[in-house]
């Protein structure tokens, strides 16, 4: 089975991170979102992998470059963004008679082989998954009848107005068919233009809904966090790098960590990490490799990237820092945001 993967966006929602380093690229408790996805599509049975690119599609291509992989690899390099429709147009060329879409930031353990049956039984030209969320607005509700065939398609209504807490998960099947929908060599959006329209020329186009499986979009801050502190806590039923040497503590080779130090878990330190005395890491923190946390530093409910060093005396908490950040000594820095990749802390908020 095919699988088209959508990895061309800007990620504007996680910048600065999203500067350097492309949203496929970053690393979900030490390991690069895009390996987890492709291991998830392969565990699923997809045999051959489109990836439909646009903003800095080199670290994505390399990474999987040497990547051992099962699957067949496809990349495509829009020379301007086709927004998602666009984007699976463009690929028309190479996509088989059936093919599942992906938008490439979810983090889900949704079975593809259950969309596939609904497609079938239904004799779908489309199926989309639904996952259902506290807060509706900021995605696409569905409605279906009782047979799961969808009735309305709804981007981002406000909360109160919102038919259903069910939404568009960003995995579809197809059947090529429904290319002829789609306008050639232009922008084009699947939500807000393919997706009405099937509605409109009453094409079967039907939705299943997946209420255990896991589901994350990663695209903002505090969702990143999320996804991190979920792969964690084991919420998010997914792979650890690291030897857990204590209940919730995962490290990475070797890691010094100081008899002084208070390591809460969850946790998890990446190869080389330095935790010098009196620091305290966690609860839920995620250090990439070779990050220093200096004496008697705090680092909680944050995810650093490889390199960083944590001052003496600092405080970081519910931040994301990207590779290679400084933080001065006694800087508490300002939380719930994103640091991006080479920054230097020296001042942060009252403690
Ligand atoms: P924000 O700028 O933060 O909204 O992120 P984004 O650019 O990734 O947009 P969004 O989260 O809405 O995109 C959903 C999925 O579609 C992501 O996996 C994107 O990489 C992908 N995507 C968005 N626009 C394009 C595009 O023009 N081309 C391709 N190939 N993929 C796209």
């Amino acid at each position: 089975m095919q699988a088209l993967v959508l990895v061309g966006g800007f990620g504007t929602r996680l910048r600065p991170l999203t500067y350097h380093v492309p949203k496929a690229m970053v690393p979900i408790a030490n390991i690069p979102f895009i390996e987890r996805f492709v291991d998830y599509l392969e565990a699923n049975g997809i045999t051959h992998i489109i990836f439909a690119m646009g903003y800095l599609p080199d670290p994505i291509a390399n990474h999987l470059a040497k990547r051992n992989s099962k699957a067949k690899y496809d990349f495509i390099v829009e020379e301007q963004p086709l927004d998602t429709g666009g984007a699976i147009k463009n690929a028309e060329a190479l996509l088989s008679d059936r093919f599942f879409v992906f938008n490439g930031d979810v983090l889900t353990t949704i079975p593809l082989r259950e969309i596939l049956k609904v497609h079938e039984q239904k004799g779908a030209l489309v199926t989309i998954a639904l996952t259902p969320v506290d807060d509706p607005s900021r995605y696409g509700v569905v409605v279906t009848d009782e047979d799961g065939r969808v009735q309305a398609f709804i981007e981002k209504p406000p909360k109160e107005t919102a038919p259903s807490n069910l939404i568009n998960a960003g995995i579809y099947l197809y059947e090529r068919e429904v290319l002829k929908h789609i306008p050639a060599g232009q922008p084009y959006s699947v939500e807000r233009g393919l997706y009405p329209k099937l509605l409109e020329v009453d094409a079967p186009f039907y939705a299943v809904a997946f209420h255990d499986d896991y589901w994350l979009d990663i695209g903002k801050v505090e969702h990143y966090l999320q996804a991190n502190f979920d792969v964690l806590s084991r919420k998010a039923p997914m792979p650890i790098a690291g030897k857990e040497i204590q209940q919730g503590v995962w490290v990475g080779k070797g890691v010094e960590i100081s008899s002084t130090a208070k390591v809460s878990p969850p946790v998890l330190l990446g190869d080389g990490c330095v935790i010098e005395d009196g620091a305290t890491v966690g609860p839920f923190a995620v250090l990439g490799n070779r990050v220093t946390v200096k004496r008697n530093a705090i680092v909680r409910e944050s995810v650093l990237w490889e390199g960083c060093i944590v001052g003496e005396e600092a405080i970081v908490t519910r931040c994301v820092l990207g590779s290679h950040c400084e933080i001065e000594a006694n800087v508490n820095v300002e939380p719930d945001r994103a640091y991006g990749c080479g920054e230097r802390i020296t001042a942060g908020v009252p403690a």
